[in-house]
């Protein structure tokens, strides 16, 4: 019999999530049944989706995400034993499935991931997974950037933010990028080949873009939402494009009463701007293709990818609220 632990969502979030909204449970897993696998995390993702989707789950339930596990035994010839995969098994240790019938929590089937070469496992929860087609999808297909264009990201140095910056530097744009650390903004300058990048907690927002973009900004990739992006918005050029990927400023907020922030209609139809949100899951039947480009980016060494790892399952909600935090640079995962 195998001991597992899990993480259940003990308590509906109010503002920003707190220890006691998470609870640990240990519970045993029965014996595997024809056509099951049984399989053990090894990284398990935490995710700024994970803030607002929990609310369309009863408390009680296991939290959600994606993880890296390694299967133990097997029934099932399509995951053989000792094989890595990606699966959405929520925050636990083991998990047993049949991949012929899985639940509803599943948003991708799981998944026996290649051999990485050198390259980490982790990476199949970053760079080289969900976070990467977000960044590869969400900004080549809504922004369309040009060679020479200036593009402008904010939640520049998370997961999404800093891949979207290379991406764009690999076409030849021009790259301002908005973090919330001085050291943050060093290494997207220093390693990720950002043009500029700014503290967004510290600078004037206005008077940076005006330096960083003299001739205005093109394209807009927003992980963040709010007031800042309202700002962007005031300098975007003639058919400038906005990809809205996220809006984390307000993921703590209640939602039936946002903050109020400036009114952006007028400059959406004066400068005739393009803006679309989108979920990456729009590209599934692509992933292949995201993959595939990423994967060839970061071996030429034209994509550099950072993780920031917190040791042991226990520490779950510790690393999941530090994200939301911002104490993060590149991909916030966990490490069994
Ligand atoms: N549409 C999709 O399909 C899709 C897929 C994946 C991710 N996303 C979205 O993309 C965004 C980035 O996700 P990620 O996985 O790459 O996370 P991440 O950027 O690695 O981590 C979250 C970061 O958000 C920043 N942040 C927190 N509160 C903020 C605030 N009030 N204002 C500005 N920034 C704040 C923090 O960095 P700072 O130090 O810079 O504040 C933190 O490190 C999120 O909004 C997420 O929901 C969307």
């Amino acid at each position: 019999m195998v001991k597992a632990k899990k993480f259940i969502y003990a308590k509906a979030f109010q503002g920003q999530p707190k220890s006691e909204n998470f609870k640990l449970e240990e519970f045993e897993l029965p014996e595997l049944k024809d056509d099951e696998v049984l399989c053990e995390a090894i990284f398990l993702s935490v995710d700024p989706y994970m803030r607002p989707y929990m609310s369309r789950f009863p408390v009680g339930s296991t939290m959600i995400g994606g993880q890296i596990a390694k299967v133990t035994n097997s029934k099932h010839s399509k995951f053989p034993t000792g094989s890595m995969i990606y699966g959405d098994f929520g925050w636990q240790t083991h998990t047993i499935f049949n991949p012929e019938n899985l639940s509803e929590t599943f948003i991708n089937e799981p998944i026996v991931l290649p051999n990485f070469g050198n390259l980490p496992y982790s990476y199949a929860l970053g760079c080289l997974g969900m976070p990467g087609n977000t960044a590869f999808f969400g900004f080549l297909e809504i922004c369309q950037p040009k060679k020479g264009e200036t593009v402008v990201i904010t939640g520049a140095a998370g997961a999404v933010g800093c891949l979207v910056g290379q991406i764009a530097k690999i076409k030849g744009c021009i790259v301002v990028g908005f973090a919330g650390t001085d050291e943050k903004c060093k290494w997207l300058t220093n390693e990720c080949q950002f043009d500029h990048a700014f503290n967004y907690k510290t600078c004037d927002i206005t008077k940076s873009l005006k330096e960083a973009a003299p001739n205005g900004i093109d394209c807009y990739f927003d992980n963040v939402g709010g007031e800042i992006s309202s700002t962007i918005l005031r300098q975007m050029n003639l058919f400038g494009r906005v990809s809205v990927c996220g809006s984390i400023s307000v993921y703590n907020e209640n939602m039936e009463d946002l903050p109020k922030v400036t009114i952006v209609q007028p400059l959406l139809l004066f400068k005739q701007l393009k803006m679309e949100g989108f979920i990456v899951s729009r590209w599934k039947s692509r992933f292949g293709e995201g993959f595939a480009s990423m994967l060839n980016w970061v071996k030429e060494g034209k994509i550099k990818y950072r993780e920031t790892v917190t040791e042991g399952f226990e520490n779950m909600p510790n690393a999941f609220m530090e994200m939301l935090n911002g104490k993060n640079i590149g991909k916030a995962i966990v490490k069994i």
